[in-house]
């Protein structure tokens, strides 16, 4: 299956959201990417519900919500309503995570865990086998726009040998400062989902870029 490519709203211009959504469903996209920030999981606040509910309505593609805020486990039902079709939480963030997971199936939505750069992939041992989407932050959560950290190339890689160990379902997502330069190298390392904010709304053509990172070839052909 090819890479997935996930625009995040957050860097879209939130006076003409309408723009942002008709852009990605008539893109070349596989996914909606929202972000949502707390305050206190994260040190920002970006949107909630209420926003989610408006965005779904019109999104024609999987619409992944990524919840930065504490305990989501209080919030799971109620982002399924707002047409999440995946939800994901932070393992930093929930002290019964399998219990999470549970919810976020039982409200009919794919379940992801993201875990921060600092958390080993060892977090998700033993959980690996009931979750979708694995999330590998590859900058510290709570703002667009900033640097990839490298150190998330060879984490992908863990992470990729323990869902394969497992044999899990489960595929990788990366998420922070992701963009047409280190595309491809995520790609390598096991990453299947592209999750691209600046890189996507701040470039002049987003469509464009969108399809240059669905464009690049993770395993390229050797020519002669
Ligand atoms: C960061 C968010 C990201 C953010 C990525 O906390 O989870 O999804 O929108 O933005 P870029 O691609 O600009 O790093
Ligand atoms: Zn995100």
């Amino acid at each position: 299956m090819p890479h997935l490519v996930a625009p995040s709203l957050l860097a879209a211009d939130f006076l003409h959201l309408d723009r942002a959504v008709a852009l990605v469903n008539e893109s070349e996209a596989d996914w909606f990417h929202l972000d949502v920030m707390d305050g206190s999981f994260v040190p920002n606040i970006s949107f909630g519900q209420f926003i989610i509910e408006q965005i779904a309505a019109q999104a024609e593609k999987y619409v992944d919500v990524h919840l930065m805020i504490d305990d989501p486990g209080r919030y799971v039902e109620s982002f399924a309503r707002a047409g999440a079709t995946g939800i994901t939480v932070h393992a930093e963030a929930c002290t019964h995570l399998h219990r999470v997971i549970q919810q976020i199936h039982e409200s009919g939505a794919k379940a992801g865990v993201a875990l921060n750069p600092h958390t080993p992939v060892s977090v998700l041992e033993n959980v690996i086998e009931d979750v979708d989407t694995v999330l590998i932050m590859t900058v510290n959560p709570g703002f667009g726009g900033q640097k990839f950290i490298y150190q998330s190339i060879p984490k992908i890689r863990q992470m990729a040998e323990l869902i394969a160990v497992r044999n899990s379902r489960a595929i990788i997502e990366v998420d922070g400062g992701i963009g047409l330069q280190n595309a491809q190298k995520v790609l390598e390392a096991g990453a299947r989902v592209l999750v691209a904010g600046s890189a996507v709304f701040g470039s002049d053509d987003p469509a464009d870029t969108i399809r240059k990172l669905k464009a690049i070839d993770p395993n390229p052909v050797a020519y002669v």
